[in-house]
């Protein structure tokens, strides 16, 4: 592979210094997934996050991630390189609101998308993430009646594969609804042979056209192990990179909106190589939680971990 840029050493010798753990979501740009102790999507980071034995946590991936892996390590010292890379989706379910509606509908036994707040999964009963929905929905005990939140598209999708009808609260996320059948229709006229794989936070019509549906770090086992030799990839582009280099012998074609002929997530673009520096240099931004809502928003990830073993 490629040499390191004089700033990527720089990050790896204060990486040694602060006795860090890098931990890089999929959707990050090439030159830090390039530098990551772990690329993963949001499951596998959960897991690396709660058995991390560094002295500092750096994460790059949003908010709800780094958030989560304080949750699960509250000894660690938990940084992000930017303290605004937030989620639609995350925000779409705010604390309150969530905290009104169980009260109006009481009894619900709620599934939450580990895309939330701290607050939201201390409101929770179980946490799931896009690699494991379906088999911890398939665990909730079946006398309860489930709201699944905050995104309605991946909600759809489990109801649909669990055949388990759910309340779903209205989110989503504003990158993966861009996905239009049209836009892919047009891309696929280039590329007849490729399969199409798609994220479940795409809608309902992109899901139905897709040949498979499953998290980041599932399309790369499916692109391994089909015989295609190009594919057409519906979700954030940082996954492209992750593709490309586990997989260099295959094309993969980023998946087009009607606008654009990728589509990037605004918050997941705001770490950059110079913030990651910074970030371990300074060891700030540090996520910080009230511990109240920490511990209660702990049993529910322990269990979505214990459950999906
Ligand atoms: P994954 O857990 O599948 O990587 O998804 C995370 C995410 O934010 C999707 O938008
Ligand atoms: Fe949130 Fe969507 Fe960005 Fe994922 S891609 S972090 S769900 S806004």
């Amino acid at each position: 592979s490629d040499p390191l840029t004089a700033i990527q050493e720089e990050i790896l010798a204060l990486k040694k210094e602060r006795n860090a753990v890098i931990l890089v979501h999929n959707y990050q740009i090439e030159a830090i997934q390039q530098i990551g102790d772990y690329v993963g999507d949001s499951l596998g980071l959960s897991y690396r996050a709660a058995e991390a034995d560094a002295d500092v946590i750096v994460f790059c991936g949003v908010h709800f991630m780094a958030e989560t892996a304080k949750i699960v390590n509250p000894g660690k010292t938990v940084i992000l390189p930017d303290m605004e890379a937030g989620c639609s989706l995350s925000d779409s379910c705010p604390g309150e609101k969530l905290a009104a509606y169980k009260e109006a509908n009481p009894g619900l036994y709620v599934v939450a998308y580990i895309n939330c707040s701290a607050e939201v999964k201390a409101l929770s009963d179980v946490i799931c993430t896009s690699g494991n929905a379906v088999k911890i929905v398939e665990k909730v005990p079946q006398d309860r009646d489930i709201l699944f939140v905050p995104d309605q598209n991946l909600g759809q999708w489990v109801a649909k594969q669990t055949g388990r009808p759910m309340q779903l609260w209205p989110g989503s996320c504003y990158a993966h609804v861009l996905f239009t059948v049209r836009a892919l229709e047009k891309v696929r006229m280039q590329f007849p042979e490729a399969p199409i794989v798609a994220h479940p936070e795409c809608v309902e019509s992109v899901r139905d056209m897709a040949d498979e549906v499953c998290s980041t770090e599932k399309m790369v086992a499916f692109c391994q192990n089909n015989p295609a030799d190009s594919f057409i990839v519906a979700t954030e582009t940082g996954m492209l990179h992750r593709l490309r280099r586990e997989l260099p012998n295959k094309t993969f074609i980023a998946g087009p909106t009607d606008r654009c002929a990728c589509n990037d997530c605004r918050f997941m673009k705001m770490n950059t190589i110079e913030k990651l520096r910074d970030c371990l240099r300074d060891l700030s931004p540090e996520i910080k939680m009230d511990e109240e809502v920490r511990k209660k928003a702990f049993d529910p990830i322990q269990r979505m971990l214990e459950w999906s073993r």
